[in-house]
């Protein structure tokens, strides 16, 4: 197992190539609680943090977008102003949900299926919500294992995600944000998908990945997905 943390990615640089670089980190979600939301037919869970909106169909990938707030009882919804969203992110990137109270504030994913391989990933866009002008750094857990630190805020509109691959060992699952320090932790989107189990085979109920870089080799031009 490595010690380095996983380098943020920003939307902001253009891919050349692609190559799924991952290492490998303890991550184990602990098991919870009720049911609300759902996953979709495909099993995804694709949600909006801060959208105080109905869902929406996003246009280039065709999924739906649920708002948060069935999915944690905590934090309050904040809009980017739009001269700080880059073109063609303002759909999950324009608004955040941030957590001012409390140390741990969690995301609780239901309706799972409990010894399956899930995909998490986490996205963020500061974008001076808050006028402070100070990117925040916080941590990610999944249950209760360490996932992320979010930090390394590069650009002034830049977009970071984090990922993971997690052998989810219960039929629920909390993603939460960790204050460490005096910025307030925030979540622009948390996405869900669920992977076949002969994927990723370092992946097993005591062992995660964590996604480094990814890059598509030979390809020229601009970041695809
Ligand atoms: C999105 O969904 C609509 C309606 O189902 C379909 O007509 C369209 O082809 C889809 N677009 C993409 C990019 O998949
Ligand atoms: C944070 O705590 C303050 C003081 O108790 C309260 O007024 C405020 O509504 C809380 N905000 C959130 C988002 O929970
Ligand atoms: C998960 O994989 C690691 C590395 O291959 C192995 O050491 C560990 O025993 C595995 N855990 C289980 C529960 O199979």
């Amino acid at each position: 197992m490595q010690e380095s943390k996983p380098r943020p990615r920003t939307l902001a640089a253009s891919g050349s190539s692609w190559l799924l670089l991952l290492y490998l980190a303890a991550v184990v979600p602990d098991g919870v609680l009720q049911t609300r939301a759902q996953p979709d037919s495909n099993g995804f869970i694709s949600i909006d943090c801060g959208l105080a909106g109905p869902s929406y169909v996003d246009e280039t990938t065709n999924l739906t977008y649920q708002p948060d707030a069935a999915f944690t009882d905590a934090g309050e919804n904040h809009n980017i102003p739009s001269y700080n969203v880059l073109p063609g992110l303002q759909g999950l990137y324009g608004d955040l949900r941030s957590f001012p109270n409390g140390t741990r504030n969690c995301y609780t994913l239901r309706s799972l299926t409990a010894g399956n391989k899930y995909l998490f990933r986490a996205s963020f866009m500061y974008g001076y919500y808050d006028g402070l002008f100070i990117p925040p750094v916080f941590d990610l857990y999944i249950g209760l294992n360490y996932w992320a630190t979010v930090e390394g805020w590069s650009l002034e509109r830049s977009a970071l995600w984090w990922e993971a691959i997690v052998v989810v060992p219960d039929n629920s699952v909390q993603v939460c944000l960790v204050k460490t320090g005096a910025t307030t932790p925030f979540i622009s989107g948390l996405e869900l998908r669920p992977l076949k189990s002969s994927m990723y085979p370092q992946v097993n109920v005591t062992q995660g990945l964590v996604l480094v870089s990814r890059h598509s080799m030979g390809q020229t031009g601009t970041t695809i997905r």
